[in-house]
């Protein structure tokens, strides 16, 4: 058969000549997700009092943290990093979310934050250790995404530069999870002295080579959505209040935000602070990026340095077509290769016990030999002393004459001949 491809491998351009039905493909895929909702899980990290739950309750416009149970005074403080978390499903013309926040009370307060960055970090793994514990498993129906999508953390408003403490945990995590660094309670702050902090908390985030979520536009961008990815990127880090609470404006209209004897602060006024920028990246263009980065970037690197470590190899991406007969042959050669392996070592634990037991043996024959030795020594010690000793005896007494001995011969007779 003639090819009808002058470009071998690749794809060529043809042009269609009336309407077939895949441009609808997209509106599938809306469909679907409208249907099956999304999830989304959102980790807060900030020293207690700093704003986490009400700008979450503010972002969802939802009290998805209740108000916290007062501690007693004489109550003892947390002691550590505690990790908890809520979900909660909310729906927003039609479409479904189910929403987890995690929080993490205890960070940064105590005397000693050194390691207050571990137990989030061990949680975070845990939670990529359960995604690939699923993954591996032979029925992946139903596979459960417990992994992070974003941490907002949240720089205390102290006007000069990154604490320890902030430094420290974002350059433990940053590989891990997608960093949205925010500056909380902004209000507390003129508008010039934020605008100064923000250039020295992004200093720092550079000059300690820490990796922040970041909204980046490529080619297929259309103009809008690349300038909306501009003005975000213009904002980062966002300077933003939290309220629940509504004030009234002058005009007499009720609005979210703070009031102060000098006037009120809005919200959700961009002159005011950065929270509609906030929102707008995490809630309504980004979401999909942030799970994205973390399914395709976090986790994936994640994931292959975990199965190196644990001595898996690549395959060098060579796709082949499940064979039955060939895995089996292949199956058969690794066992075979396993229980060669496992003989090998029984020899050679074999070999190493009969060798430890032949050189006990000799080292005892060496001993008893020595002994004998001593022994001997001893022996011949004595028989040489005792020899001598008669010697001597034998020398002090004197051999009698033939005359003498028939003397004492006749003395003997006389003295038995009186009975
Ligand atoms: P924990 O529950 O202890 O971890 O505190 P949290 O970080 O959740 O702080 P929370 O949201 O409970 O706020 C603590 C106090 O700060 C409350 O009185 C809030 O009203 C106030 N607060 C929250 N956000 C802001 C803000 O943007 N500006 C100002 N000025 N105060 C705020």
């Amino acid at each position: 058969m003639k090819s009808t491809s002058g470009n071998a491998g690749g794809a060529q351009k043809k042009k269609m000549h009336g309407y077939v039905g895949f441009s609808n493909y997209p509106n599938q895929i809306h469909r679907r997700s409208v249907k099956n909702g999304f999830n989304f899980t959102l980790m807060v990290v900030g020293e207690s009092g700093i704003g986490k739950s009400t700008l979450i309750n503010t972002l969802f416009d939802s009290k998805i943290f209740s108000d916290r149970e007062e501690l007693p005074p004489n109550a003892d403080p947390i002691k550590g990093v505690d990790i908890t978390s809520m979900s909660a499903d909310i729906q927003e013309n039609g479409v479904k979310l189910r929403l987890t926040v995690v929080d993490t009370p205890g960070f940064g307060d105590s005397i000693n934050n050194e390691d207050a960055w571990q137990p989030i970090l061990e949680n975070i793994e845990s939670r990529f250790d359960a995604y690939l514990a699923q993954e591996n498993r032979v029925n992946r129906s139903k596979i459960s995404d417990n992994r992070i999508d974003a941490v907002i953390y949240f720089v205390k408003p102290t006007g000069h530069c990154l604490r320890a403490i902030d430094i420290e945990f974002m350059k433990r995590l940053h590989t891990k999870v997608n960093l949205v660094p925010i500056v909380a309670k902004a209000d507390t702050l003129t508008a010039k002295e934020l605008e100064q902090f923000k250039t020295k908390l992004l200093a720092d985030i550079n000059y300690h080579g820490i990796q922040i979520f970041k909204p980046v536009s490529d080619e297929f961008d259309d103009a809008e959505t690349v300038a909306d990815n501009r003005s975000i990127l213009s904002k980062i880090p966002f300077a933003v209040i939290g309220s629940e609470k509504f004030v009234e404006r002058p005009d007499g209209t009720s609005v979210r935000g703070r009031s102060y004897p000098w006037g009120i602060i809005e919200v959700e006024s961009e002159e005011h602070n950065d929270f509609m920028k906030l929102r707008q990246m995490l809630l309504r263009t980004h979401m999909e990026e942030l799970k994205d980065s973390t399914d395709i970037v976090l986790y994936e690197n994640y994931r292959t340095q975990k199965l190196l470590s644990m001595g898996h190899v690549q395959d060098n991406g060579v796709f082949r077509e499940y064979n039955p007969v060939v895995q089996i042959e292949e199956d058969r050669r690794a066992h075979e290769a396993k229980m060669n392996k496992m003989e090998g070592e029984m020899t050679a634990v074999f070999q190493q016990k009969v060798q430890e037991k032949e050189s006990k043996l000799k080292q005892s024959e060496e001993e008893l030999y020595a002994r004998h030795k001593e022994m001997k020594t001893v022996l011949e010690k004595q028989r040489s002393e005792l020899d001598e000793k008669k010697r001597r005896a034998e020398a002090t007494v004197r051999p009698t004459t033939p005359m003498e001995q028939q003397t004492t011969k006749g003395k003997k007779k006389n003295i038995f001949s009186g009975f």
